[in-house]
């Protein structure tokens, strides 16, 4: 009963700093269910600036083990135009920087990503603000995608 007690203590001060909020991102459609379920999303600074300090959240609940080369692949679109792919390797962006290590079990998870918005020189607008269409995956190394979430995000080219 102690057990349970602090156990729900420790849930109502834990639970409200992981939101189960995707920051206006929803669920890629897709003919079958990802195996993993992201139930939190989230940036900041609301308005991300190409080359500055970006941090993001990510949470939710796996069914399947996330292997090392699992890739981290965003797929970014303007208007219907893929314009930018940012493949990156699973394990060391998120899950390593975050005390973790893969593979990762299945279960929840949380994990953080600071990192640099990105800019692209040589295709990135300059003095201008655009909404664009991310279109976040996690793929494992066979190229089965385990989660899919889109949505979209102005970003700041100064
Ligand atoms: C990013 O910012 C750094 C430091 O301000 C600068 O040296 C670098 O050229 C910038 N890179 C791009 C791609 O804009
Ligand atoms: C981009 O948006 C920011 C914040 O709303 C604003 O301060 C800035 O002037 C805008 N830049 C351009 C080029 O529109």
């Amino acid at each position: 009963m102690f057990k349970f007690t602090v156990f729900l203590i420790f849930m109502i001060f834990i639970s409200p700093s992981i939101s189960e909020d995707l920051s206006g991102f929803v669920e890629c459609e897709s003919t079958y269910t990802f195996p993993i379920k992201i139930t939190h999303f989230a940036y900041e600074p609301e308005l991300i600036v190409a080359n500055r300090s970006l941090k993001l959240e990510m949470g939710g609940i796996s069914t399947v083990t996330i292997e090392k080369g699992a890739e981290f692949v965003n797929m970014v679109y303007r208007d219907d135009i893929l314009t930018k792919i940012h493949a990156q390797d699973f394990c060391k962006i998120w899950v390593e920087p975050s005390g973790g290590h893969c593979p990762v079990e299945p279960g929840k998870f949380y994990f953080e990503w600071n990192l640099l918005a990105s800019s692209i020189p040589q295709i990135d607008p300059i003095n201008t603000n655009i909404t664009e269409f991310p279109r976040i995956t996690i793929v494992n190394p066979s190229g089965y995608i385990l989660a899919c979430i889109e949505g979209s995000v102005v970003r700041v080219y100064p």
